[in-house]
């Protein structure tokens, strides 16, 4: 079958037409992929930026298919386990070290594959399950997210952070974002935030917070130095939720801040089986369609992840894998 295959650090990826199906395991099934989505994890997997790297191993971790002759796509966690509270020791997830989605065949555990909602093209349902799930968990089971609350979204062109601010709006949140350029602060603004700020202008925090005060809740992806200033925003005994690091270590960093006013800093990754079919209920009840940013064909990887790699990208970029 044709595929995209980490092959080493040194060559990176590369699309080949002669990967061998797996045989599936007793609990496992064989889905046949319709399309799949990039996440920033497959570039950080071709770039030796992603732990355990194993060569050899098909990439992806988001796909929609078809199995049985139904419209399904899959929770790329495996093994989460019975804790709410944390994955497993066992929790992995799809396309490193195991076999992922980036292929015409993906086999999984059976209880990872859900029909895909309706409303749901085959590109969004690919699009959803990663995004969906990191930011349902981060949202609400972390971040405990009420209607009428006021929540910051920072790099809101990202694919699991425009699920968010889709998310928060969905439930009646009052949503704002920081995001990399003008033209994004007004596709933002199309989708229903109040208010988009530029994270490269020197004072973006102070601008946000003079017009708008502080906030319930903050969600971040980066890290790096605009972390201190996003602590600076939360409101007094506030929540601040963490799921990625993209601009690495964050410095200046004020203990102050964080005791005195009482604020729950906190650091969210995926999440269980239970976030992720209360995800798929929450995005069919309020008909959530992913954002696509572009498709390109299977075999066209390599402009998919340059796309991925561009600051222009908004919303989620998807292979298209059947036709
Ligand atoms: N722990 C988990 O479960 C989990 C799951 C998914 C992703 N992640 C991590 O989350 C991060 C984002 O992943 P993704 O797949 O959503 O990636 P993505 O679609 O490539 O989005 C990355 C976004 O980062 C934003 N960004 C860049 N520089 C920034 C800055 N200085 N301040 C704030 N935002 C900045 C950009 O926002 P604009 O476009 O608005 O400029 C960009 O769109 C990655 O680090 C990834 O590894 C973690």
């Amino acid at each position: 079958m044709k595929a995209i295959v980490f092959e080493n650090l040194e060559k990176g990826f590369c699309f080949r037409e002669d990967v061998k199906r797996q045989s599936a395991r007793p609990d496992e099934i064989e889905v046949q992929v319709s399309s799949a989505a990039l996440n920033k994890r497959d570039d950080f997997v071709i770039k030796g930026l992603y732990p355990g790297l194993v060569e050899k191993v098909i990439m992806g971790s988001d796909a929609s298919g078809i199995w049985k002759g139904r419209a399904v796509l899959i929770n790329p966690g495996i093994n989460w386990g019975d804790s709410q509270e944390v994955q497993s020791r066992d929790y992995q997830i799809l396309g490193m070290p195991s076999h992922g989605t980036f292929a015409e065949w993906v086999k999984v555990p059976q209880q990872n594959v859900y029909p895909a909602p309706d409303h749901l093209d085959k590109h969004e349902a690919a699009a959803l399950p990663l995004a969906g799930l990191t930011a349902y968990r981060a949202l609400f089971s972390r971040g405990k997210l009420q209607s009428g609350q006021k929540v910051l979204i920072s790099g809101g062109g990202g694919g699991v952070a425009m699920t968010c601010i889709q998310m928060a709006l969905a439930v009646g949140a009052e949503v704002y974002a920081t995001t990399g350029s003008l033209e994004k602060q007004e596709k933002l603004i199309d989708l229903g935030v109040k208010s988009a700020v530029d994270y490269g202008k020197e004072d973006w925090d102070k601008t946000l917070q003079k017009s708008f005060g502080n906030f319930d809740l903050v969600i971040d992806s980066a890290g790096g130095d605009g972390l201190k200033k996003l602590i600076g925003l939360v409101k007094p005994a506030g929540n601040l939720v963490l799921y990625g690091g993209t601009k690495g270590k964050s410095d200046g960093i004020s203990p102050q801040i964080i005791f005195w006013r009482q604020l729950n800093i906190m650091g969210t990754s995926m999440g269980s089986d239970r976030d992720f079919r209360e995800m798929l209920e929450l995005v069919t009840k309020h008909k959530i369609r992913p954002v696509i940013d572009s498709v390109f064909p299977l075999d066209d990887f390599q402009s998919a992840l340059d796309r991925l790699r561009s600051p222009h990208h908004f919303g989620k970029v998807v292979l298209q894998v059947a036709e």
